[in-house]
């Protein structure tokens, strides 16, 4: 057994360590020890839980609330234990609870007694707070950039097929014709939204909670303003029951999480039904796809049922903390250790879905043929044929019912006296629509225009990509 293992059998009292020193007699059921520990996954904290540290050492170091010596020698440990820990050269240790104490601790086998000074006027409470915040700003801005390569993968791609049309649908029912390009630049403005959203979550997590202590403050002369700016906070926060007990900035994550996955999820349905046999609009890159075990023809579309999949799991991670929060009373409760977990899942599930629909995109092959073939479809033409009614001089109602008529007729294979001229085609019917937010080439063109100014606003854009992408290439890669 490894040293400061839990080593003696369950039910036995330990020897009380870490925090319990001092106050407790008797040491932790190990059941309850492992029950109560966040190590395992808390750990995960262990640079910002460094870096949160650090800035609050200088600061006791600055203030004079511990000697200028011990602020320099605690800052040079705990450097040298965040490389003991990223070379792997540091044991995480249950009965030490979790990332706060093990650090510490392991800042006390370094430095000795200058350790135990770095706790004045800090409790885990807002520590843990400040940790978790500074995170969660890393994650977003990780989320971020793999946002806008997600958005760069939609503009490439809208662009490529410029040309092709599809049957746009509503209740899945063919409705009228569009462009692939415009479908696809659907989804870059909800990508775009959301990226704005996230944009916003930082700014709401732009305070810094440290110097609130366990709730109420600190009787030394601290200096929060220093330590935000150490950290890179533009403010520090208000009042300090809030900010030990605010988990707002984590749910305002998981919910720009869930919308995320929301959107992801769609787009991942629509390539899953169009890649099928029935509609033959696309084929999903080999690399994105997985074998059956038994149906040797099967090719199946599993990183975007994976996606849509997850959606579900960053729902319930919004959900679990949503009412881990519900109906705690103020301050810090141990019920805020449960906000970890559903916020590392939803940061790996939505890297992770964002990265892999970014990558599989380029790699879609649309049918051209299959999908024109499928909008020229003549009852697409009906709203049309109805316009074309009004503009002759009919109320819109008689126009949509005369041809409602007339699709009936069509389909039961009977005569009607309506009769015209001739059905305007998907290319006509396309470009008829050429309004701000339209479907026609111009309008498309000109989102994509917008789109790509966007990302280079964003600081993101390869500029100059329209024209690269192989439009020659229609059936195979586009
Ligand atoms: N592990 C704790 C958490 O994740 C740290 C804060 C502990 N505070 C306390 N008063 N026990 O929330």
């Amino acid at each position: 057994m490894r040293k400061g293992r839990i080593s003696k059998t369950r039910g036995e009292s330990r020897k009380p360590a870490g925090v319990r020193r001092g106050r407790f007699k008797a040491g932790m059921d190990p059941l309850f020890a492992s029950f109560n520990a966040s190590i395992s996954f808390d750990k995960r904290l262990v640079t910002e839980d460094v870096r949160g540290s650090i800035a609050h050492a200088r600061m006791l170091g600055r203030q004079g609330i511990i000697p200028a010596d011990d602020s320099a020698v605690i800052e040079a440990g705990l450097k040298e234990v965040l490389a003991d820990i990223q070379q792997g050269k540091l044991q995480f240790r249950e009965e030490l609870e979790d990332v706060h104490i093990n650090i510490e601790e392991a800042l006390r086998e370094k430095v000795g007694d200058a350790a135990g000074k770095l706790h004045t006027a800090r409790s885990r409470n807002d520590q843990i707070a400040l940790d978790l915040r500074l995170y969660l700003r890393e994650q977003i801005r990780l989320i971020l950039a793999d946002l806008m390569n997600l958005a760069e993968a939609l503009v490439d791609k809208s662009d490529a097929c410029l040309d092709v049309i599809m049957p746009g649908y509503t209740h899945l029912q063919r409705a009228q014709p569009v462009r692939v390009s415009h479908h696809l630049m659907a989804y870059f403005q909800m990508v775009r939204r959301d990226a704005e959203r996230f944009a916003d979550c930082l700014g709401r997590l732009d305070g810094m909670p440290l110097g609130s202590a366990a709730l109420a403050g600190t009787t030394f002369p601290i200096d929060r303003g220093f330590v935000a700016a150490e950290l890179g906070f533009s403010r520090v926060c208000e009042n300090s029951l809030d900010a030990v007990s605010d988990r707002d900035f984590a749910l305002e994550f998981l919910f720009d999480a869930a919308m995320v996955m929301m959107h992801l999820s769609r787009l991942a349905e629509e390539l899953v039904i169009w890649s099928s046999s029935e509609f033959g609009f696309c084929t999903l890159p080999d690399e994105y796809c997985s074998g059956s075990s038994i149906m040797p023809q099967k090719k199946n579309p599993d990183a975007c049922e994976l996606i849509r999949g997850k959606t579900g799991r960053v729902y319930g991670d919004l959900v679990a903390l949503l009412t881990t929060m519900k109906a705690l009373p103020l301050t810090y409760n141990k019920d805020l250790q449960e906000d970890k977990e559903p916020v590392f899942d939803a940061v790996d599930t939505v890297r992770g879905s964002v990265r892999i629909m970014a990558g599989l995109l380029p790699g879609v092959a649309f049918h051209a043929e299959t999908m024109l073939r499928a909008a020229s479809d003549p009852s697409l033409a009906a709203t049309d044929i109805a316009d074309r009614l009004v503009r002759e001089g009919l109320p819109f109602r008689e126009a949509h019912a005369r041809t409602g008529e007339l699709v009936r007729a069509r389909l039961q294979r009977t005569s009607t006296e309506i009769t015209v001229d001739s059905v305007p085609g998907p290319e006509e019917m396309v470009e008829a629509r050429n309004h701000i937010g339209g479907t026609s080439r111009d309008r498309v063109i000109e989102q994509i225009r917008a789109a790509r100014s966007f990302l280079k606003e964003h600081g993101h854009a390869r500029s100059g990509r329209r024209g690269r992408a192989k439009r020659g290439n229609v059936e195979e890669s586009m």
